[in-house]
């Protein structure tokens, strides 16, 4: 088996939206790479060893007093460098070159000419001009530009506003782009990586998904050994592959819990259980506490405080469960690449950050287990990836996000059970149809929400009071943004006949139509 993190790249981050991106195309190559704030310390750096080093973009001006510099301990270690936008900015200021403001900005597409036969650019082109010049449309997005070569260096690209779009000291091999490879509109931005990543930086391209299974499996083995691990399974893509790598690793070692809380969509606790416990033969213990959650959110209307309840109940049904199992050692997590980033100082390994449950609460202190966080160097692509070699069902790997709190926060107000057979139902066909009519892939997340107020409505003679639901469709990336989906409406006219005739509680269905911001994408 090839030591997977051998050839490895260190992505510096300068505060780019851009990022993380830069880290999915590298592994995406199949290289592993990792992403460490741009102060991290020279220590860590040299640690870590990397076959080549990435400096991001980043939001600051290159002139400013305050703004950002790489580590100097970067150019001492004699390995290939690519500074992207500020990364090349700052680059140029570090090694004897000057940057200043542009005289046009440049946001979005631009076309740049490759120039000197670079080793980065050389064959790589979206098109060849009448001179024979090798043309690329790219994604540009900066305000400053480098205006001075660093001694050394040469110029390797250049567009029509911005002369210096692309320098290099190949006898170094370090390349700065102003512009974006690693964004889509780049067509040829992952080309233009591969070539940085396996030709200049000489990388093996091990990050494989079946490497990457043989890795994790054998690390789960060596770290549990004969012992017993614990997983709180919530039928999400993350425990859920957690959840099948244990048992491929570990076998019956690994028992679950998953915690029927009574806000979850319709049959979802039985398909868990029959994908986990009948298909995939893991041991998996139900526990039913619908009637306990209830209990607990009665009468309870505010959003973060119906959050918190339910947080604080899974704990106690978990823990609950976890004290009935003897011998058990460790708790597995299905803590991800980004929660490791977003949990700050990871990289240099000052955070240990437990994730809690769902996004809600946080375990007890005292579970006192060691933790098995197999996912925890992946990004949500490559755990999908791996789920679909592991065997799991594609519709659970790509189903729309589900929040932690579940039906809790999109039955408004206090929480009944009856509000929550109404709402499954009525979401259920909303499902149905978007899935029947192939709009389910092509929205980022539909949902609906039940509005504990009555309406009035008429069937047949008889007059209907009673509730209403709201359909939720929005299109979005990172969900920090999002538009509301603009489906067509005789699809919604049918979505809206089949829940007012099946449903008889419900006398009105509303669409939403509002983006993020200003509102949110869930009710509460
Ligand atoms: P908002 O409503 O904040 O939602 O625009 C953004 C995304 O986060 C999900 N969401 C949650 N997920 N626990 C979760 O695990 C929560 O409490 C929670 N609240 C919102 C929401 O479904 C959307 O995908």
């Amino acid at each position: 088996m090839p030591n997977i993190h051998h050839h490895k790249i260190l992505i510096l981050d300068f505060g780019s939206q851009y990022t993380q991106l830069i880290a999915r195309r590298i592994r995406e190559i199949g290289v592993y790479c990792e992403l460490a704030p741009c102060d991290v310390s020279s220590h860590f750096i040299e640690n870590f060893d990397p076959s080549g080093i990435i400096l991001s973009g980043g939001p600051d001006s290159v002139n400013d007093e305050k703004s950002a510099r790489a580590p100097n301990i970067v150019f001492d270690l004699e390995v290939p460098i690519l500074g992207i936008c500020y990364g090349m900015q700052t680059m140029a200021v570090q090694l004897g070159g000057d940057a200043t403001s542009a005289e046009k900005a440049e946001f979005g597409f631009a076309q740049i000419r490759a120039r000197n036969q670079s080793k980065l650019l050389t064959g790589i082109n979206d098109k060849i001009n009448t001179d024979g010049h090798g043309l690329l449309d790219v994604w540009m997005s900066h305000g400053i530009e480098v205006t001075k070569l660093p001694p050394g260096f040469e110029l390797i690209a250049s567009s029509e506003n911005c002369p210096i779009a692309g320098f290099a000291n190949q006898d170094k091999n370090y390349y700065g782009l102003q512009f974006h490879p690693e964004v889509t509109h780049t067509k040829q931005g992952v080309k233009i990586l591969e070539r940085f990543i396996a030709d200049i930086c000489e990388c093996e391209k091990r990050w494989t998904t079946d490497n990457i299974i043989k890795d994790l499996l054998q690390n789960i083995k060596s770290q549990v050994g004969e012992q017993k691990v614990l997983l709180g399974l919530s039928g999400g893509v993350d425990s859920s592959v957690v959840a099948i790598l244990l048992q491929k690793a570990i076998g019956d070692q690994l028992t679950c819990v998953f915690v029927d809380n009574g806000l979850l969509r319709l049959n979802e606790g039985d398909e868990v259980m029959d994908t986990f416990s009948q298909n995939l033969g893991v041991k998996v213990i139900r526990a039913n506490a619908q009637q306990f959650f209830y209990d607990h959110l009665k009468n309870e209307s505010d959003p973060e405080l119906k959050r918190k309840i339910i947080g604080n109940a899974f704990i106690d049904i978990f823990n609950r469960e976890a004290k009935k199992l003897k011998d058990v050692n460790f708790l597995a997590q299905g803590t991800i690449y980004p929660d490791v980033i977003e949990s700050a100082g990871a990289a240099s390994g000052k955070a240990k950050v437990i994730k809690s449950h769902h996004n809600v609460g946080g375990l007890p202190e005292d579970l006192q287990f060691d933790l098995v966080e197999p996912l925890k160097e992946l990004f949500k692509d490559e755990v999908r990836e791996i789920g679909i070699k592991l065997g799991l069902p594609k519709q659970m790997l790509f189903r729309h996000p589900f929040p932690g709190p579940g039906l809790g926060v999109r039955i408004l107000g206090p929480v009944k059970e009856e509000f929550a057979e109404i709402l499954r139902r009525a979401d259920n066909i909303f499902m149905e149809e978007l899935i029947n009519h192939k709009l389910y892939d092509k929205v980022d997340q539909a949902f609906a929400v039940f509005l504990p107020i009555k309406s009035v409505g008429v069937t047949g003679d008889e007059r209907r009071y009673d509730y209403v639901i709201a359909l939720r469709v929005v299109e979005t990336i990172d969900f920090m943004t999002a538009r509301w989906a603009r489906l067509p409406f005789d699809f919604l006219d049918h979505v809206s006949n089949r829940i007012m005739n099946e449903i008889s509680r419900v006398s009105r269905v509303v669409y939403d139509i509002s983006g993020k911001p200003p509102s949110t994408i869930e009710w509460e």
